[in-house]
């Protein structure tokens, strides 16, 4: 198959269905050999689809919050693929959480949240760097949100969201010193931060029924996956380290790399 990522092997985490599986298709299509993983074992219908299409794919019910799972995620992407040349961290979770909520549902929604947005995109990292730098390069993308981009987002980080916003905010330490550590390797880091894209996880905010007008303005998975895919098309010398926006409202586009000092914080409105 021809494609940016032809003979190449990608694991796309959280891709039982929304942004997760819009990636895993799209980066089946560019020619990769892709490992799905999920709670949600709609996972391995996915895969087949994707095989369907003609592409190549496994999927597995996992937790990306358990070591043993990462482990074997990652174990069965190199055997399959030979190797591995991109991550996509794209599992997460999201609950209502405020500052005046009781201990019992914070330390709850702590877990729930931290433990799979920052716990398993830490893990995954470091399951996956040795095989990024034994093939001497490739990509890891971090699913983040337009929340961490506060200049261009009317500084959103609603009160509902603390536990959640703030778990994106740390996923900032970690694709920068990811991307600095690995640069030498060749391996690009860099996270994507959206606004309203439509998913399982947007959807259920509205109980599975979001005006229709609202949901029409919102991004398509496969749109995000185009973004991926542009980072991945730079190259070698392109950008690393760097959240790129994707906003409601303006083409969903790879703009200009920028400047080291507006790499995370974003380039504000002029
Ligand atoms: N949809 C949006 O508007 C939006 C905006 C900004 C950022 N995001 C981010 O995009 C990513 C994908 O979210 P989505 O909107 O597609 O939501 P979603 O809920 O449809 O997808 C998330 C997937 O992750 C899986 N998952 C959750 N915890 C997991 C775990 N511990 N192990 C394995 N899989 C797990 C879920 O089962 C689900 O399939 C998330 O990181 C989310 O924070 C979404």
């Amino acid at each position: 198959m021809s494609g940016v990522l032809a003979g190449q092997s990608a694991i796309v985490t959280g891709s039982a269905g929304g942004i997760g599986a819009g990636i895993a298709e799209v980066v089946a299509e560019e020619g990769a050999t892709v490992t799905l993983c999920d709670v949600n074992d709609a996972v391995i219908e996915v895969a087949a689809s994707i095989r369907a299409a003609g592409g190549q794919a496994q999927g597995f019910v996992a937790d990306v919050s358990v070591r043993e799972d990462v482990e074997r995620i990652v174990e069965a992407a190199v055997d399959v693929g030979g190797g591995l040349d991109l991550l996509v961290n794209n599992a997460g979770r999201w609950t209502e959480s405020l500052v005046t909520d009781d201990w019992d549902k914070v330390l709850a929604d702590w877990d729930l949240i931290m433990d799979t947005n920052l716990k398993g995109v830490t893990m995954f990292g470091r399951a996956c760097a040795p095989h990024l730098i034994e093939r001497g390069g490739g990509n890891i993308i971090n699913i983040s949100t337009y929340y961490v981009l506060p200049a261009r987002s009317e500084g959103t980080n609603p009160p509902r969201t603390d536990l959640y916003a703030s778990s994106k905010w740390a996923m900032n330490g970690l694709t920068q010193a990811w991307s600095q550590k690995l640069a030498e390797h060749g391996v690009r880091v860099n996270a994507l931060c959206m606004g309203a894209t439509d998913a399982p996880m947007l959807r259920n905010l509205f109980d599975g029924d979001p005006p229709a007008d609202f949901a029409a303005t919102w991004m398509t998975p496969r749109q995000i996956a185009g973004l991926a895919i542009d980072i991945i098309r730079e190259g070698p010398e392109g950008r690393t380290g760097e959240n790129v926006g994707a906003w409601v409202g303006v083409p969903v586009e790879l703009g200009p790399r920028k400047p080291p000092h507006e790499a995370i914080a974003g380039t504000p409105l002029r």
